[in-house]
């Protein structure tokens, strides 16, 4: 499966199938997880697999600092810049690359997000070493992902609504149902929210905060980076 073509050919109706798949509550997900990050002026904000910008334009408008937009496919880039008002755009900057190498210097980033990115990654060790990198010591990663489901409310949920209504909707508005069958396959071969606590602890992070959203559905991780 190439993640960067199939992100790239969903595209268009990414944002549609978002609202609809999660009844909106990716939009208070995102929400939540933007107020636990820095504000300010001069800082300088990753937002890795940044797909149409939502996740940043949420930072941006609640206040000042420039977002750096990272994320392989361009089509995705493309179709959220059309969504940033001209208020915002000297302030959002779109960087086409792998999240596996970002080309960035060592410490440049105070703070980094990723939603829903971090289980499409090929190697999370190695994504999270090079958030290390770019973080400055005492840098917060926010993350918020559909982890492997531990909950019976959430396993439920995923061999249900994500096996049978997610691809069969998402393919039917998306007209690409092996995308959306990829979907709840990437959730069931993700690791758990506590898992990914560990890979965390083990590569330069220390776990601030880890909460499920919505009987955990999502979960939300909040973690410092360390030298
Ligand atoms: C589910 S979307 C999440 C988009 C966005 N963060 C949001 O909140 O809606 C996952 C994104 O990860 C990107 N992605 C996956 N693997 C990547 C990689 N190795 N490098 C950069 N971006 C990647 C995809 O292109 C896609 O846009």
């Amino acid at each position: 499966m190439n993640v960067r073509e199939l992100f790239g050919n969903i595209s268009g109706t990414y944002d549609l199938l978002n609202r609809v798949l999660s009844f909106g509550t990716d939009k208070r997900w995102r929400k939540k997880g933007v107020s636990l990050l820095p504000h300010g002026k001069n800082l300088n904000i990753l937002d890795l697999a940044s797909g149409t910008l939502d996740l940043a334009l949420q930072y941006a408008k609640e206040g000042a600092g420039e977002v750096w937009c990272l994320d392989f496919a361009l089509p995705m880039l493309l179709t959220g810049k059309m969504k940033v008002s001209p208020l915002l755009d000297e302030r959002l900057h779109l960087i086409c690359s792998d999240g596996l190498k970002i080309p960035f210097p060592d410490h440049f980033f105070d703070a980094a997000m990723c939603a829903w990115g971090m289980r499409n990654l090929p190697d999370h060790k190695a994504a999270l070493c090079e958030l290390q990198r770019v973080l400055k010591p005492g840098g917060s990663l926010m993350i918020i992902d559909f982890f492997k489901p531990n909950r019976t409310f959430s396993k439920i949920f995923s061999k249900t609504y994500g096996r049978y209504v997610m691809p069969t909707l998402g393919g039917w508005i998306s007209r690409d149902k092996a995308a959306y069958n990829y979907l709840h396959r990437s959730i069931e071969n993700f690791l758990s929210r506590q898992q990914f606590e560990d890979l965390l602890e083990r590569n330069g992070f220390d776990v601030i905060e880890a909460k499920d959203l919505t009987g955990g559905i999502s979960s939300l991780l909040l973690a410092n980076a360390h030298d």
